[in-house]
């Protein structure tokens, strides 16, 4: 037998019970973007390969060896599959000069792929929720969209995710301290290992995220960028820090915190748990006022960030256990079950009118006994059990067996069959049997 394919490494199947808690996880999600007055968008999930080099940078891990690029071999296009949200989002709030409207609050979601070395936590198709807000200068929105994320992890009753946040300054003060940090790191040549050598010109402020042990001294005594940080970078900064103190959201400034992309200025933020091991970062994001023009649009403020959803879910079900996933489980209010010629016709309408009625119904496929149905229906979770056979398909009527009590089996007329549900669902409020 020849063997079964399987699915590409670092790209999963969700299967029903989780996806099912990925829907609950959504659907919270969505009614907490409405409340902040974000409107989703969609973009496509393949762009043109130079928006990603030209938006995340080309010395970026993410463009030099993470990108799943190819060459469509129908017209010769270099493409790429996203490797996240902010680009594409750019690209098409410029596209279609949503600008011209006024400042934006946007959200998306979907897969992005990145071509890492999957473990725990880290995939090469995994799934964002992006929040980008564009066309709003001022520190304000940089608070309100750290404080919304507090709030989602309040809603979602997740615990201890902490804040960790920057300033990045602005292209000068970064220009210059780079500047500062190439001469010192260039006068510790000899210490550098083989990553930190190649970025030293290319991306210096990255050596200072490097996780090799042996550069975390000089790491620590490198120059830091908070020193050369001008007036306004120091105020917009205080302010986003006076609004979280005010929203009572607790953070811890975190001065080597750089973000693995290039377009962020000013705000940079992480939140991060310790319960699932070293992928701990769930949501990311910060300002990146550059990216507009940088992408050929006209220059206007912009700030955001992304979530991981495979990583919330984790979380969830590492705080919750099995319970989030139970409750996630979809049951239906009626089964169906049906036995005979006679009663296949009756039945199948029967369900088709009781979904018109707002019922979820399963409908049983496949025959056998009445006793394997039942159990059947019983397994599915449904509360009540329809069942049409021949004496019920002869006299026009269905009978109605509740499932989760222990209560009487009666028939009903089918062309009552809606209402007798609704009864026994919500009560007969005219029997005052509510
Ligand atoms: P990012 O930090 O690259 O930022 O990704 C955001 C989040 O996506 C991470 O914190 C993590 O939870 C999740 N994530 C990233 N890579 C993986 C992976 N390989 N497997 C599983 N989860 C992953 C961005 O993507 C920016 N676009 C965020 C942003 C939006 N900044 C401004 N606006």
């Amino acid at each position: 037998m020849s063997q079964t394919i399987q699915a590409i490494r670092g790209m999963n199947d969700i299967l029903p019970d989780e996806a099912e808690l990925w829907e609950r996880f959504d659907d919270a999600v969505r009614g907490w973007l409405r409340a902040y007055g974000y409107r989703p968008i969609r973009m496509p999930i393949v762009e043109p390969t130079p928006l990603f080099a030209r938006a995340i940078g080309e010395v970026t891990d993410i463009v030099e060896k993470e990108m799943y690029s190819f060459v469509d071999a129908l017209n010769g296009e270099a493409l790429t599959l996203r490797p996240e949200g902010t680009a594409s989002c750019v690209r098409a709030v410029l596209q279609h000069s949503l600008l011209h409207a006024g400042p934006q609050r946007l959200w998306y979601a979907g897969p992005m792929f990145r071509h890492e070395r999957p473990q725990k936590g880290r995939y090469r198709q995994f799934h964002q929720f992006g929040v980008e807000a564009f066309g709003y200068a001022g520190p304000d929105i940089d608070a309100e969209q750290i404080v919304m994320c507090a709030r989602l992890w309040d809603e979602l009753a997740l615990s201890g995710i902490r804040l960790e946040i920057n300033s990045l300054g602005s292209t000068e003060e970064r220009q210059r301290h780079r500047a500062e940090l190439i001469a010192y790191l260039e006068c510790h040549r000899e210490a550098l290992d083989a990553d930190a050598r190649r970025r030293l010109h290319s991306n210096p402020l990255r050596i200072l995220d490097s996780k090799n042990p042996h550069l975390q001294e000089l790491i620590e005594g490198a120059p830091k960028l908070m020193d050369f940080l001008g007036e306004a970078s120091l105020e917009h900064f205080a302010g986003v820090q006076a609004l979280l103190k005010e929203a009572g959201v607790p953070y811890r400034i975190n001065p080597r915190l750089v973000r693995g992309l290039d377009y962020y200025n000013l705000t940079v933020f992480e939140w991060i748990t310790d319960k699932l091991g070293a992928q701990g970062t769930v949501c990311a994001g910060g300002r990146y006022d550059g990216l507009i023009g940088q992408l050929g649009g006209k220059p206007a403020p912009a700030c955001g960030f992304a979530m991981g959803v495979e990583r919330l879910i984790a979380l969830l079900r590492e705080e919750q256990g099995g319970v989030a996933v139970q409750a996630a489980r979809a049951e239906p209010d009626v089964y169906v079950v049906h036995q005979g010629a006679e009663a296949l016709a009756p039945a199948f309408r029967a369900a088709e009118d009781l979904r018109g009625a707002g019922f979820d119904v399963l409908w049983h496929c496949g025959g056998g006994s009445f006793k394997s149905q039942m159990k059947r229906a019983d397994a599915s979770g449904a509360q009540v059990a329809v069942i049409i056979g021949d004496d019920e398909a002869r006299e026009g009527s269905a009978s109605l067996k509740p499932l989760r009590e222990d209560a009487a089996q009666r028939r009903v007329p089918l062309e009552r069959l809606a209402e007798a549900i609704g009864d026994y669902f919500f009560g007969d409020e005219e029997d005052g049997n509510v």
